[in-house]
């Protein structure tokens, strides 16, 4: 059995002071949940978020370098990740892949990095809206799913976490189907078996992003591959955020 897992993605938003009081009263609303529940503030939040020693909500960087030190200015090491207590990272979402020139290449170098230093990854993969046109969404998903994994180990596999994230869904209010969604899950899923085996395929959590909100929640989180939700609009806001992590019972 999967332990579902909902991530906020808070993007370039919240001051310090706006990301402390936000994250208090979300480990306060959290309490009662067997899910995993994971902020990702901005750089400049990270170290005052992790001083208020949230007991239930985990916290992720946005990004990581693909070095562990040294001469790359306006870069973080995972070494400085784990030092200020982030357990996840996000690699290679989509805007990093499109603003910043970010290559299959790098994301698997970052994930390598992350997981050497005990980050649980958060891996990003999906299609643009040319690329579902054309129909090329499985082999655009299965391509990067690839490229993230070459060279990891087996056992490294159930460490990782997978996003689906289609970009035209994500910030416009469309949403892929459930269904949709679950299918393509489903393809990457088969891919991680194909790579490693069924096994460690069964044990990794894929998650959907891209236009998440308490509305269309609980119809993602029924559909059998989906895991859990990466979010980003809706994980500003402590009140839209709290009921997508209630999904259960909402
Ligand atoms: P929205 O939920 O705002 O569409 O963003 C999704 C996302 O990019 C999360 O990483």
């Amino acid at each position: 059995m999967r332990k579902p897992i909902i991530a906020g993605n808070w993007k370039m938003h919240k001051t310090v002071s706006e990301a402390i009081e936000l994250c208090e009263s979300l480990d306060r609303a959290v309490q009662d949940l067997e899910i995993d529940v994971v902020v990702c503030p901005p750089f400049t939040a990270l170290s005052a978020v992790c001083a208020l020693g949230m007991s239930k909500v985990k916290i992720g960087a946005q990004n990581v370098s693909i070095a562990e030190g040294g001469a790359y200015t306006g870069e973080i090491s995972p070494l400085m990740l784990v030092d200020v207590c982030c357990s996840y990272v996000i690699i290679g979402h989509s805007e990093r892949r499109q603003h910043f020139g970010e290559t299959d290449a790098m994301v698997n170098q970052k994930v390598h990095l992350a997981l050497k230093h005990g980050l649980h990854p958060i891996v990003c993969v999906g299609e643009s809206l040319a690329q579902r046109k054309a129909g090329e969404t499985e082999t655009v998903v299965v391509s990067q799913t690839k490229a993230a994994f070459a060279g990891v180990a087996r056992e490294q596999v159930p460490e990782v976490v997978i996003a689906y994230e289609p970009i035209w869904a994500i910030g416009t209010g469309e949403t892929a189907s459930a269904e949709d969604a679950n299918q393509v899950i489903g393809t990457i899923r088969k891919t991680i078996a194909q790579i490693f085996d069924q096994e460690v395929a069964d044990q990794i959590r894929i998650q959907y992003g891209g236009s998440v909100k308490p509305d269309n929640i609980q119809e993602l989180m029924a559909q059998p591959e989906i895991d859990g939700a990466l979010v980003g609009g809706a994980s500003l806001d402590l009140k839209g955020f709290t009921a997508i992590v209630h999904y259960q019972t909402q």
